[in-house]
């Protein structure tokens, strides 16, 4: 059954494992129309899947695209994320720091999010009650570190909290039916946590299948007062 009573439009920014697994289940909706945009170039069954290099003038193309279609914005999730890659690992103590590292984790968490909202702006404040995730993750909570380490990733999602909840504020005044949502997936078998997942406990690994299915109940669920609310993937509040 559609999310509205009028087709819509979702969009998920990032095509890795959640954001695949999300894309499939929305596009079951025969009620809305799903769009996937990512660096690369994806084949998903009734989904437009639009490649972009998440440049500014990209974005603001591939908008432009799908207002063009005249129909409302339901759903945004933007899953953008990165922990580590060839150069990158996260970081154990304070000494291993790097300002190139810690840059390109802050843009890729932080940034890139805020900017795809930017991008998705206007159609977020003319849309009737658009809900809008990011995937955060627990380990962004300031209240919640018990660990430590991973200084650059904790520090980006935290920073993606915060902008959200700014991001919130303005859009109260602008669409008060909007819903803001930083999500927790849980951890999930991806190619994100596949060098860490030795650490995790037997039955403690999600599929993206699950963790995408329960972000859908919980936008299906939100109310539409125009605030971010920050949980996980059992729908529990997360400390900031
Ligand atoms: N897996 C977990 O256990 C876990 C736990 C907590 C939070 N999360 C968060 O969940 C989100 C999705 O992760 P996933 O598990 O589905 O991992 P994934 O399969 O590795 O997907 C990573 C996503 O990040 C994007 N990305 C990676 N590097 C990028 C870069 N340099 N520039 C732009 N985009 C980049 C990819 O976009 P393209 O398609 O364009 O390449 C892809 O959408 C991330 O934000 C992650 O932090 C995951």
């Amino acid at each position: 059954m559609s999310v509205t009573d009028q087709k819509s439009v979702a969009v998920i920014v990032g095509g890795g494992a959640i954001a695949r697994a999300l894309a499939e289940q929305l596009a079951d909706d025969p009620g809305l129309s799903v769009y996937l945009l990512s660096r690369s170039e994806l084949e998903l069954s009734n989904v437009h899947t639009l490649e972009t290099d998440y440049s500014d003038a990209s974005l603001a193309c591939i908008v432009a695209q799908i207002e063009a279609a005249g129909l409302p914005l339901s759903r945004l999730v933007v899953t953008n994320g990165m922990l580590s890659n060839d150069a990158i690992r996260p970081e154990r103590k304070v000494s291993d720091l790097s300002e190139e590292a810690f840059g390109m984790i802050m843009s890729v968490n932080a940034l890139l999010p805020m900017r795809s909202l930017a991008a998705f702006w206007s159609l977020i404040r003319k849309s009737g009650a658009p809900r809008v995730a990011v995937l955060s993750a627990r380990v962004g909570s300031v209240g919640d570190n018990e660990l430590g380490g991973w200084y650059s990733y904790r520090a980006s999602k935290a920073a993606l909290n915060m902008m959200m909840k700014c991001a919130a504020i303005e859009i109260r005044r602008l669409n008060k039916r909007a819903k803001l949502v930083a999500y927790h997936p849980g951890t999930v078998d991806s190619p994100l946590s596949k060098p860490f997942q030795r650490s995790v406990p037997e039955g403690n690994l999600f599929t993206p299948e699950f963790s995408a299915a329960k972000l859908i109940d919980i936008l299906d669920s939100a109310e539409s007062d125009g605030e971010l609310v920050y949980v996980d993937w059992a729908g529990e509040s997360i400390p900031w």
